[in-house]
């Protein structure tokens, strides 16, 4: 088994930039459209080169977001947007204006909800 301290450099974390989580149904699509969506984000993020580098964007794959409804719904990180219908031929934009460069879009966006910054008390309860 490989060192989890070699495996984390090696994917980048410590170097993550942003994080995009996309939710492949059922209950908010349908499996395909979702599985769709995934592939298309896949592709796009392999094409631009943006899993490895000095700036590492992670893509997830996400069985549910709880909203199950106008999906496939994804969320991007850290700036905490999230999206509602975001099929396959969206995705492309959606990379290209807020994954690199930080651009939401804002006429797909649902809602937004930044996490806090570390360290700046962001006490939950
Ligand atoms: S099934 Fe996609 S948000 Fe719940």
């Amino acid at each position: 088994m490989a060192d989890t301290t070699d495996v984390l450099d090696k994917l980048g974390v410590g170097r993550i930039h942003r994080h995009v989580f996309i939710c492949t149904g059922p209950k908010c699509c349908g499996e395909e459209q979702g599985q769709e969506a995934w592939d298309a984000l896949k592709a796009e993020f392999s094409q631009r080169g943006l899993g490895q580098g000095e700036s590492v964007c992670f893509r997830t794959k996400v069985g549910c977001l709880r909203l199950c409804q106008q999906g496939p719904v994804a969320l991007v990180y850290p700036e905490g947007t999230w999206y509602g219908e975001m099929t396959a031929d969206r995705i492309p934009r959606l990379v290209g204006e807020h994954v690199v460069d930080g651009k939401p879009v804002e006429e797909w966006t649902l809602a937004q909800n930044p996490l806090p910054a570390p360290g700046s008390g962001g006490k939950a309860f």
